[in-house]
């Protein structure tokens, strides 16, 4: 028999809760939007006319949600990340299952909360690490589960966060000053690598960690002499600047859209002209590089130590002239590295024989194809948000759902792991216990 679709309520109608919305219009058999909660009128009504429900099914807050009981099988929770628990909380009390983003929690004694409130409410809670559902690290795990390069002994990634992006995100942005955002650069933005870390090292559990790191190159001191406080209004480096707002969002008008044009999302089709006065004006993504509010880090480096006896490192490099993930893992029988951007990694399987590559390993090479506007920050997680979308319904529906498929349980490994990378960082780089 065909099961009816899951309903879901959108709480947060923000970027990513809208992704993983999409699914209600490209698989309606799947996924039935019935309902919205946001503070923001705008937002509210773009999600009551795409779904088509009626105006009793919007609500101000998740708060207000809450208190009509439970009217849908699901949250698909996109609020921002210091707003989790004051959402996640009220509306799991009412027995809605959710689909919520991560970083999940921004401190430890959230997380724990989180966690027991999902455990008393026997809900499922499940977490958005979309790069599981990548094929690259998807196929990564499968390959390491298997076997075939033997136990690990030591797993290294790195994640360079390209110029563009950290200026926007992580300089001028949302998750620029700690405070503000409640979250740190290893937790908004490496939570997810620390995850896949753990998800290709389940066979055993992190013990100890250690981590250093710091704000090398965006403060006061290195600004260009004569620079302003706003590029397009009094500054002289203007057209020179690799920083400048003007090459970054004017000369490209896509690129971060979504964050550094959100202040005229009430105009339907904004024109340049729109975006120049946003640039003259005191958004924040109109500053000097240089003379912002972040305390956030921009490169941090992390060593894990596991139970099994495994090491573990993730380098986080940001203002790389462009985005790259690798990874390398090596095991008592091979090993797998690889380069997420390209979608790429290649096998190696020790092998003494003459008719080995080389005399030493077999060597395969895998290509999984994945091209164009699907790689990347900018496609989707490559495709990974999709196939997220369809897996949090077959964890609805008690199917079994895919290897990627991560509850808040199978979570904590790699938040509590980013906590205490965080806590060894602030003091000195000195080790700290993982545990939870
Ligand atoms: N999985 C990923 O790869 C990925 C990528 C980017 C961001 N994120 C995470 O996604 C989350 C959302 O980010 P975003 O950029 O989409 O945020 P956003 O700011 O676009 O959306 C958040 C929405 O929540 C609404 N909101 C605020 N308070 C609320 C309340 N009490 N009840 C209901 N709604 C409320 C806001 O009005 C806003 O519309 C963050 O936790 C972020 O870290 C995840």
């Amino acid at each position: 028999m065909q099961n009816k679709p899951v309903t879901a309520i959108v709480v947060g109608a923000g970027h990513r809760a809208m992704v993983y919305s999409q699914l209600a219009i490209d698989k309606p058999e799947l996924l039935k939007i019935v309902g919205v909660a946001d503070p923001n009128p705008v937002r509210r009504k773009m999600v009551m006319e795409k779904f088509g429900f009626s105006e009793d099914m919007c609500f101000e807050s998740a708060q207000e949600l809450a208190t009509k009981g439970k009217l849908a099988d699901a949250i698909i929770n996109g609020t921002m990340d210091e707003q989790h628990i004051e959402t996640a909380v009220p509306l799991l009390e009412c027995g809605y299952d959710m689909l919520l983003e991560k970083p999940f929690a921004v401190d430890e004694n959230e997380a724990l909360l989180l966690k027991e409130c999902a455990k008393k409410n026997n809900s499922k809670v499940m977490i958005c690490h979309v790069l599981r559902y990548t094929p690259f690290y998807y196929s990564i795990k499968e390959r390491v589960a298997s076997g075939e390069i033997g136990d690990i002994i030591n797993i290294q990634m790195t994640e360079h966060v390209s110029y563009h992006h950290l200026s926007t995100s992580y300089v001028r942005g949302k998750w620029a000053n700690s405070q503000k955002s409640h979250t740190t650069m290893l937790l908004a933005k490496c939570c997810h690598d620390i995850d896949l870390m753990m998800w290709i090292m389940s066979e055993t559990k992190p013990t100890q960690i250690a981590s250093f790191g710091g704000k090398y190159q965006f403060k006061p001191e290195n600004a260009p002499e004569g620079a302003g406080t706003i590029c397009m209004k009094d500054c002289p480096h203007v057209d020179t600047c690799v920083y400048s707002t003007k090459r970054l969002y004017i000369d490209h008008p896509d690129r971060w859209a979504f964050y550094v044009w959100d202040k005229l999302e009430h105009i339907e089709n904004p024109t340049i002209e729109d975006k120049i006065a946003l640039m003259k004006s005191d958004s924040p993504y109109a500053r000097c590089i240089y003379k912002c509010d972040n305390d956030v880090v921009d490169h941090q480096s992390v060593l894990i130590n596991f139970e099994s006896g495994a090491t573990g490192t993730h380098n986080m490099v940001g203002g790389s002239s462009q985005s790259l993930r690798k990874i390398h893992i090596i095991g008592t029988k091979g090993e797998i590295f690889g380069n997420f951007e390209e979608s790429k990694y290649t096998v190696l399987k020790i092998n003494p024989s003459p008719d080995a590559h080389n005399e030493e390993c077999d060597v395969e090479e895998v290509d999984l194809m994945v091209t164009g506007d699907m790689v990347g920050a900018f496609g989707g997680h490559g495709g990974g948000d999709e196939r997220l979308s369809e897996d949090f319904v077959k964890f609805i529906r008690g199917e079994e759902p895919s290897l990627a498929c991560t509850s808040i349980f199978d979570s904590m490994a790699g938040h509590m792991s980013v906590y205490r990378a965080d806590k060894s960082q602030k003091n000195g780089g000195i080790p700290q216990k993982v545990e939870y």
